[in-house]
């Protein structure tokens, strides 16, 4: 295990089109970089794992490589590239807001700002976590953002935008890194699986960009840790397993069975359920995230917001047209009632038990108002 390393850091991207899912902010850093259009001050704000520091870095390569060419991308073989990614370059400064937050370190920086590069054009100052600065680090910085010297530029990041002062929010160009795109992290994974040699099914994929709720570098973690715990070989069971989810197949049938209205089934049902070691709300959250699916089966138009695997892509549209409209949104309903009340309730086994019963009886529902 000595020379493993992790794979969010062995596979940072190096260059703008690398990046997964963030065409749009790439593109249009491209073209400032290549028309000359460079603002004196960027403020990159994201959820966390989605790339700011990944950019930004990037961004201050590429402003400074000496073989800059029509791709506009850092060729990271120059001097001024290499030295960044060696991490002794004099022209570009990396400050972590979360651990140089005082005004000592801001000053610091400042006085950095101050000197002109030895070589180059520009000094970048890349400001991670920014809003982690001190209210009065924050005001000292002010100053020198509101009248940098020509070669200064300012790489800001942070995951709070609220917390950065309006007045410094004014003076920075921004961008919102959005969070990624399941197929776009199972695509990126499928990339890493086969680079490193590992047996993946893209099923499997599935539930850990599922679980890394749009962040990149949480779904990289996940991997690192399936393939360290099963000999290589990603498959659905040992990420079930490992991640503890629930298997679709128990929604599937739920609904199945609801539609059936088969209510000892659902019960016997829910008890295998509890007894894989799966919580309540778990289950809740689950089941209204199917339900959600089947939903936005119903309409051609809605179909492509359905982010599951392919191989049950088929599954969902199929259960969705056996389910009624009226059948999803009135279970929706139940489920939601059942989410509010169920961290107070005292029995909490029961109040699924219960969930369970009405759904099973929501068929019989509609029948009777059909008829009345
Ligand atoms: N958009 C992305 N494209 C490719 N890799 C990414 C992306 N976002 C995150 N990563 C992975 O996660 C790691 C951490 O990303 P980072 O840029 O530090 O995230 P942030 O600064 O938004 O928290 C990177 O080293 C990379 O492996
Ligand atoms: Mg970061
Ligand atoms: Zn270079």
């Amino acid at each position: 295990m000595s020379n493993f390393v992790v794979s969010a850091r062995k596979y940072r991207p190096q260059t703008f089109d690398t990046v997964v899912g963030q065409s749009s902010i790439t593109t249009t850093l491209k073209n400032a970089i290549k028309n000359d259009h460079l603002a004196q001050a960027f403020l990159f704000f994201g959820s966390r794992g989605v790339g700011k520091t990944t950019t930004a870095r990037i961004l201050a390569k590429t402003i400074n490589c000496m073989n800059l060419d029509d791709s506009i991308e850092p060729c990271n073989s120059c001097e001024s590239c290499t030295s960044f990614n060696e991490g002794h370059s004099f022209n570009i400064l990396e400050l972590d807001g979360a651990s140089n937050n005082s005004v000592e370190d801001i000053r610091n920086l400042i006085d950095q700002v101050r000197m002109a590069p030895q070589v180059g054009q520009y000094k970048i100052f890349i400001i991670d976590e920014v809003h982690m600065l001190s209210l009065s680090a924050f005001n000292a910085f002010l100053k020198t953002l509101e009248e940098p010297p020509k070669h200064a530029i300012f790489i800001l990041a942070t995951t709070e935008k609220h917390k950065i002062l309006p007045t410094i929010l004014s003076r920075c160009q921004i961008f919102d890194f959005h969070r990624i795109k399941i197929d776009d992290i199972v695509n990126h994974l499928m990339k890493i699986a086969a680079e490193e040699k590992i047996k993946a099914d893209p099923k499997a994929l599935h539930v850990i960009a599922n679980k890394a709720d749009g962040a990149l570098r949480d779904a990289l973690s996940i991997f690192d840790q399936i393939v360290s715990f099963s000999n290589n070989e990603v498959t659905y069971q040992s990420v079930l397993d490992n991640l503890n989810v629930l298997d679709y197949d128990y929604y599937f049938k739920i609904v199945d069975i609801a539609r059936n209205e088969n209510i000892a089934e659902a019960l016997l049902l829910y008890n295998t359920i509890l007894t894989k070691g799966f919580d309540g709300s778990q289950f809740l959250v689950g089941l209204s995230e199917h339900l959600r699916n089947l939903l936005v089966c119903k309409d051609q138009a809605t179909v492509e917001l359905l982010e599951v695997p392919a191989e049950i892509k088929e599954q969902y549209i199929q259960q969705s047209s056996h389910s009624s409209q009226e059948f999803i949104l009135l279970a929706l309903d139940l489920l939601r009632d059942t989410e509010i009340h169920y961290k107070a309730s005292k029995n909490k086994r029961l109040s699924i038990e219960i969930t369970l019963m009405k759904l099973c009886s929501i068929p019989s529902t509609l029948k009777s108002k059909a008829v009345s």
